[in-house]
């Protein structure tokens, strides 16, 4: 099941905003002509990127629904077609206007149709003037500030228009937007927009403005809303999410968020991403203590290297990072925990990336995301002059990851013959004659049943551990979980 439906704006306005002034609260709203504008008409859309940038397609998703269109996901056969994009590393955003390129005979064919484009591409310096230069077959680009604006936007290209709108910043939230789920039994929630962190590699900041925290009362009202609709399963997203409340003024807000949440009775909370620098030892114990926070946590550090780290401006030592893990660990014996890496970061010697691989034994991670360093425009980092070669980049990847992988199967080997609790999304994508769903630890579980349906909390034994995977079969009767 899909649906499209907005949440209730609360009547007061929201306090404590401040960023060069309060930023207040305000309702989307739609004109009855909008609602028209894709009656027998079809869109298609491509998302890229973070599971922020997910949860902002879902919601021009649910807009285009909401003026009438149908989705579909042929791009030949759309009347608009919009790439929600991602400019993390150089590769996301080639792979973006390979695909633009693309489409230039079939707007020569349909000059009628619309391409569109937003998500972070649309916020990066230089690349809406090369868009509008060499992509004539762009009608329409929007940045990550100006979602609420879609309809009216739309309305404009659809009258032939070439439109672009890109804010800087935001300048105030908007609620009550429409959202296409993509699941009916987990949802993403956004609890902050923006990063102030300023990683030196990073183009967050730039492409999703300073932190602003949506304040904590429209946040437990959807989750309570998602649960009263059966969902399952909330991710609670933010680029930091500890850092939570910050912004409004609240003491350990990320605490207080993730124990009102748990009040919900919502049956699983997760979250993504965390900093290092922001962990309260109060949050830890509010995922210890609450059965409905799940022991998995995305912990990026990033790298081992001292060096390296403070030329990154993360704000910690590797030596810190440890003790971290090790203080989340005391607490939490059966924690999961993941991570993010970047190797080849410009001036990293072969010394400093043994650190890292260092760092990955002592901490041993049950997955990481690995990344080879791409500079950014106008990130501190692509200013800097030591860069490591493409060749040294790619050797020290494939070594990382043979490690990582290492460590996620040691990981995974401790659950065979365990039963798990597995959230059922229905058939395996890669073989339909199995199910796939993932556990309270986040694994993500292939298993044989007789029938399961998406949202079904199945006892699931595992019988095989992979690197980043496990297979299992259902069980009934009494049972006795493992995790
Ligand atoms: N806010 C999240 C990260 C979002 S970006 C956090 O800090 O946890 C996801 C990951 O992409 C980062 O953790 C980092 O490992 C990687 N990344 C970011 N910028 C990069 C760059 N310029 N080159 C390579 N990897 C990068
Ligand atoms: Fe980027 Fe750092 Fe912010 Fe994460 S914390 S989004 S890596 S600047
Ligand atoms: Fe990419 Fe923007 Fe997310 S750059 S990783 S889509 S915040």
């Amino acid at each position: 099941m899909n649906d499209t439906r907005t949440y209730r704006l609360p009547d007061q306005q929201a306090e404590g905003h401040r960023r060069n002034g309060p930023v207040g609260v305000r309702a989307y709203a739609i004109s009855e002509e909008q609602k028209q504008l894709g009656a027998g008409r079809r869109y298609y859309l491509r998302t890229y990127g973070c599971q922020a940038n997910v949860r902002d397609g879902e919601t021009m998703a649910g807009m285009l629904e909401q003026m009438g269109f149908v989705r579909t996901s042929d791009q030949t056969e759309a009347d608009v077609l919009l790439f929600n994009t991602c400019a993390i590393r150089q590769a996301a955003e080639e792979h973006v206007l390979g695909e633009i390129g693309q489409l230039r005979r079939l707007k020569e064919q349909h000059p009628d149709r619309i391409i569109a484009l937003c998500g972070c591409m649309a916020q990066e310096p230089g690349v809406v003037e090369n868009l509008l230069k060499k992509y004539p077959q762009v009608d329409l680009i929007f940045g990550t500030h100006n979602i609420h604006r879609f309809p009216a936007l739309l309305q404009q290209a659809l009258k032939g228009e070439r439109v672009v709108e890109v804010e800087n910043e935001q300048s105030s939230l908007v609620e009550e937007m429409p959202v296409h789920r993509t699941f009916a039994h987990k949802a993403f929630v956004h609890i902050m927009l923006g990063c102030d962190k300023f990683c030196t590699y990073c183009i967050v900041p730039y492409t999703r403005g300073r932190q602003l925290s949506r304040p904590l009362s429209y946040i437990i009202e959807e989750v309570q809303a998602l649960q009263k609709d059966g969902v399952q399963e909330v991710t609670l997203l933010g680029q930091n999410v500890n850092a939570y409340g910050r912004d409004l003024g609240l003491q350990d807000g990320f605490t207080q968020l993730l124990e009102a949440c748990a009040d919900t009775g919502i049956p699983r909370i997760r979250f993504y991403s965390s900093h290092p620098r922001d962990y309260t030892v109060s949050s830890i114990e509010a995922m210890r203590d609450r059965p409905n926070i799940m022991n998995a946590l995305h912990l990026p550090v990033q790298s081992g290297s001292d060096a390296v780290l403070k030329r990154m401006n993360r704000g910690y030592t590797a030596g810190q990072y440890r003790e971290l893990v090790q203080g989340m660990k005391e607490r939490i014996p059966d924690l999961a925990l993941t991570t993010d890496l970047i190797v080849g970061f410009p001036g990293e010697t072969d010394a400093q990336f043994q650190e890292t691989l260092d760092l990955v034994d002592a901490c041993s991670f049950d997955m990481a995301y690995t990344f080879a360093y791409s500079p950014r425009p106008g990130t501190p980092a692509a200013r800097m002059t030591d860069a490591v070669p493409e060749d040294v980049k790619k050797e020290r990847l494939n070594l990382l990851n043979q490690k990582v992988a290492d460590h996620g199967l040691a990981h995974n080997k401790a659950w065979e013959g365990k039963i798990v609790e597995v959230l059922c999304d229905g058939p395996s994508k890669k073989n339909p004659a199995v199910y796939a769903g993932y556990s309270r630890h986040n694994k993500l579980v292939n298993f044989r049943a007789e029938k399961a349906e998406p949202g079904q909390l199945l006892a699931v034994r595992i019988d095989r551990a992979h690197s980043f995977s496990l297979d299992g079969t259902a069980v009934s009767g009494e049972i006795e979980y493992n995790e």
